[in-house]
């Protein structure tokens, strides 16, 4: 599973991000870079005026405006998730470990720090994290699913420590205990009120000075599935809402940030190219990154027939390498007052 077309923000990440960028950098290779910035930057600022044109910008998250806001009447399940699951998140989830990575580069994690991993799943960033920032420093990962603490628990060492915990409800943590708060891929599992309180908590648990760093689904660009999926269940009769994620636009994380205090220093739409062998192996990541949630609306034998028209949808998209699909996330950088 390759990984990573973005240079939208390239400008502002530390060079050690941009190279790790450019190591993972896949279909775009051949694109010139400086065209590549500009046609993602020039995709973004349409996105933002699409965006604001809808009368949503700027409209704290939460407030319900929209037909499409209105319409949302799904939840987000924490009871779907199953051993087999877990495991295949363990085992398949390159993608979220590898912008992951981007992410503490970006957050610029160093040695002797105390970093809390908000969402942590199987624990595998976390691990990596805890590598960075040595002895000296620690890092402790909860996530509400046990079965996926579980495998993060098999991680634990010294500086590395796992519990069962949400990011709306950071009370088991002292105010102003950590240097970093991270949620990676984690946010969109979130809805509006529980965004709220996730970031309140997290400037609360910071010190000051100290930063948060998460990357998650954009709204305004979404994941390039998400249409063909839609006609797919559109076609058979189906909604396409299910229990699918709660994304936000850049404008909206910019608000959601302001509200809880934070100083942001960067919100931009990194974009990544991803390659998959067959649908089977996109259905599995998308079943297993969702904790059971994606699809779960539809019955056994509608799920077999989407599996079907989406395998026929998809080969459109067959290149060389695999399935090229594009995903779009808006990474965010911000810190709270102080020294
Ligand atoms: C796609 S996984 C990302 C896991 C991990 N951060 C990574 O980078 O691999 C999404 C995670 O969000 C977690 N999650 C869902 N709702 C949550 C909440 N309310 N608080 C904290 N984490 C939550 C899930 O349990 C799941 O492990």
């Amino acid at each position: 599973m390759s990984v990573l077309a973005s240079a939208v923000p390239a400008r502002r990440l530390p060079r050690a991000a941009t190279l790790l960028a450019a190591q993972h950098q896949s279909s775009i290779a051949a694109v010139p870079r400086a065209a590549a910035i500009a046609i993602c930057r020039a995709r973004v600022l349409a996105a933002r005026a699409a965006s604001r044109r809808a009368g949503r910008a700027g409209a704290p998250p939460g407030a319900g405006t929209g037909p499409a806001r209105a319409a949302r009447m799904t939840t987000i399940s924490l009871s779907l998730d199953t051993p087999e699951l877990a495991q295949a998140y363990e085992h398949g989830s390159d993608r979220q470990f590898n912008h992951g990575k981007l992410l503490i580069e970006t957050l610029g994690v160093r040695r002797g720090q105390r970093v809390l991993d908000v969402g942590a799943g199987t624990g595998r960033l976390a691990a990596h994290v805890a590598e960075i920032v040595g002895p000296e420093g620690s890092v402790t990962a909860i996530d509400p699913l046990p079965l996926r603490v579980d495998i993060a628990r098999q991680k634990a060492r010294v500086n590395l420590a796992t519990a069962v915990g949400r990011a709306e409800d950071l009370s088991a943590f002292a105010t102003k205990s950590f240097d970093v708060v991270y949620l990676n891929s984690v946010l969109h599992w979130l809805n509006d009120a529980q965004k709220q309180r996730a970031i309140a908590e997290a400037a609360r648990v910071l010190k000051p000075g100290g930063k948060l760093g998460f990357s998650t689904g954009s709204r305004e660009k979404p994941h390039q599935l998400e249409p063909i999926q839609r006609k797919v269940l559109a076609d058979l009769g189906r909604d396409a809402q299910g229990n699918r994620p709660y994304k936000l636009t850049v404008d909206e994380v910019r608000a959601l940030l302001e509200r809880a205090g934070f100083i942001a220093d960067t919100v931009e739409i990194l974009t990544f190219v991803d390659h998959a062998a067959d649908v089977d192996e996109i259905l599995k990541h998308s079943g297993s990154s969702s904790f059971g949630n994606h699809l779960s609306h539809l019955t056994p034998e509608e799920k077999r027939e989407v599996r079907e028209r989406l395998a026929k949808e998809l080969e459109a998209l067959r290149t060389p390498q695999g399935i090229r699909l594009e995903r779009n996330l808006i990474f965010a950088i911000a810190h709270t007052a102080g020294n």
